[in-house]
């Protein structure tokens, strides 16, 4: 991956004690946070765990090349890609990205899938959802300010069909030079 050029981003929504599950499912409906999700995704390849899968219904998002992750390699799923390891996803959404020019590659998930991802990962994109959620089951790793410098940061109060407002913020992994 070393000479990788194409940027690996996490995409998450969180809430300020780090859920971001419950029971196999998202604990909140955030219709404003998907559609910008959609939008920021849409022809991009996207690496996610069997579980996350899972919760889309087994189905893949529309319009995005889906790279799931599992230990089953007998596993075979209709409309996606199937690998037995994280590195091996990121190595294929990298390619997939070279072969139809997406310029971002995104990891959606879910807890086990960002946990290990938050090493090789440029890019946080989160979704800060303004709720404690006492009864979670799938948490989002610490954010560590040393390693990742936040860029930006919008408060998007909560639409009708939110459950709760939420701050969009962007991190960039630091480098040397900042
Ligand atoms: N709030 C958000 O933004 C957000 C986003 C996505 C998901 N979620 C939520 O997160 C929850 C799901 O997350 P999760 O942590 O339970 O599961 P997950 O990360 O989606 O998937 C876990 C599965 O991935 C496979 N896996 C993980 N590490 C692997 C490795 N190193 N090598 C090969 N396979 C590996 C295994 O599949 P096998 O068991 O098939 O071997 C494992 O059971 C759901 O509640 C979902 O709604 C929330």
């Amino acid at each position: 991956m070393t000479e990788r050029t194409i940027p690996i981003a996490i995409f998450a929504a969180v809430s300020e004690n780090n859920v971001i599950g419950r029971d196999g499912d998202m604990p909140w409906k955030l219709s404003t946070d998907l559609k910008r999700f959609k939008a920021m995704t849409l022809g991009k390849p996207m690496v996610l765990g069997r579980k996350t899968l899972e919760s889309f219904g087994g189905k893949p998002l529309p319009g995005r090349p889906h790279v799931v992750v599992t230990r089953n390699a007998a596993l075979a799923i209709d409309g996606v890609e199937v690998v037995t390891s994280l590195a091996a996803a990121l190595e294929r959404a990298v390619e997939i990205a070279a072969a139809t020019g997406a310029e971002e590659i995104g990891v959606i998930g879910g807890g086990e899938i960002y946990a290990q991802a938050m090493d090789v990962v440029d890019r946080l994109y989160i979704t800060h959802v303004e709720t404690l959620i006492d009864d979670g089951d799938t948490f989002f790793p610490k954010i560590d300010p040393a390693l990742f410098d936040k860029v930006e940061e919008t408060v998007v109060p909560a639409g009708e069909k939110d459950s709760f407002p939420t701050r969009f913020a962007v991190y960039h992994r630091r480098t040397a030079a900042n």
